[in-house]
């Protein structure tokens, strides 16, 4: 058996408190089949902070993990751990989503290694960044966060579809931010006005948007997306650039990811803050806005790819 559910059941044992999880680890569905019929899940960014975290917890719970980031060592540290714990198992691809073409690359990698995907976590990111950095482009030449954070995982999302189809019930969750900020459709690459942290809210209710769109697109299909904020200022690196105190923990964040990703009876579509369902900022309920957006990203990874 693979699936959402039995994970899910887990992940009730998680919240709950620990001694509840290792319980329900001993009974985990997975503990006992074979490799190939472990639910296998995508984690971009699972070289560090949230994405590592999340990458070894589903481990333990006898995923089969394709972790993914830009730094071989740290990424391999995180398969090595998965599999020296035995549950479950993972494998190391390498993508810097700063050049779409990597991106690309990265998702007929993976259709050429897996034939169905349960869950696609897309949650590589480029924080606010310090205060008074410079704006950065990409190698494709569009603003760094909107691409990294946003464009990249469009791009990747559908191109993966196929795979997620063929998992279903799967699920897209997409790791956004309580920073929201209304996109401007005349100027998505910042030129004026840079401010990293306006960059990064903005990258980051594109991602909701999306999410909309998929939930609409993909009704029907047994594919579901969310999105989620998952704690507010975590202990990590991303927090840490920005020279800020920490207000919460990455376990805490870890809580927010897993429920999405693998609770039952959620419905698609749905923004979370935290543990809870809410509504997000205003513009991803607008149509319009999405269309534009949709057509914007479609025209940049069309140019980006020669297509
Ligand atoms: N930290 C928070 O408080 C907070 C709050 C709300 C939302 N979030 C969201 O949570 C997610 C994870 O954040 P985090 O705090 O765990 O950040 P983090 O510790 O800085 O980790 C970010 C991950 O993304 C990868 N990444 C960065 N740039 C990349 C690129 N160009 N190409 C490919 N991978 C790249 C990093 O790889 P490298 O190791 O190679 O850099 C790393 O694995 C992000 O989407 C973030 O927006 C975080």
């Amino acid at each position: 058996m693979h699936g959402l559910l039995g994970l899910g059941l887990l992940l009730l044992g998680f919240l709950v408190s620990s001694p509840a999880l290792l319980e329900a680890q001993a009974h985990s569905p997975f503990s006992s089949v074979t490799p190939d019929d472990r639910p296998v899940v995508l984690i971009t960014g699972s070289t560090d902070g949230l994405g590592r975290e999340l990458a070894l917890e589903l481990g333990t719970w006898g995923a089969h993990v394709i972790v993914h980031g830009r730094n071989e060592e740290r990424g391999q540290e995180v398969v090595d751990a998965i599999e020296a714990d035995g549950r479950g198992s993972a494998r190391l691809f390498l993508a810097d989503f700063g050049e779409l073409a990597q991106v690309s690359a990265l998702a007929q990698e993976i259709r050429a290694h897996y034939d169905r995907l349960d869950v696609l976590v897309n949650n590589a990111g480029v924080g606010p960044g310090s205060p008074g950095h410079e704006r950065v482009l990409t190698q494709d030449g569009y603003e760094l966060r909107f691409q990294v954070n946003y464009l990249a995982g469009y791009l990747l999302t559908r191109e993966l579809l196929p795979l997620l189809e063929r998992g279903v019930p799967s699920r897209i969750v997409n790791v956004t931010s309580r920073n929201q900020q209304t996109l401007d459709f005349a100027d998505l690459d910042m030129d004026e006005g840079y401010q990293g942290g306006a960059a990064y809210g903005r990258s980051k209710l594109a991602q909701i948007l999306f999410t909309m769109d998929l939930a609409e697109e993909l009704e029907g299909t047994g594919v579901a997306a969310f999105a989620v904020h998952p704690a507010p200022a975590m202990d990590t690196e991303m927090v840490r650039q920005t020279g800020s105190t920490p207000q919460s923990s990455v376990e805490q964040g870890l809580a927010s990811v897993l429920q999405v990703a693998t609770e039952a009876g959620l419905e698609s579509g749905q923004y979370f803050h935290e543990l809870e369902e809410r509504e997000a900022h205003e513009q991803a309920y607008d149509p319009e806005a999405r269309r534009l957006l949709r057509e914007r990203s479609d025209e940049r990874i069309d140019r980006a790819l020669n297509r």
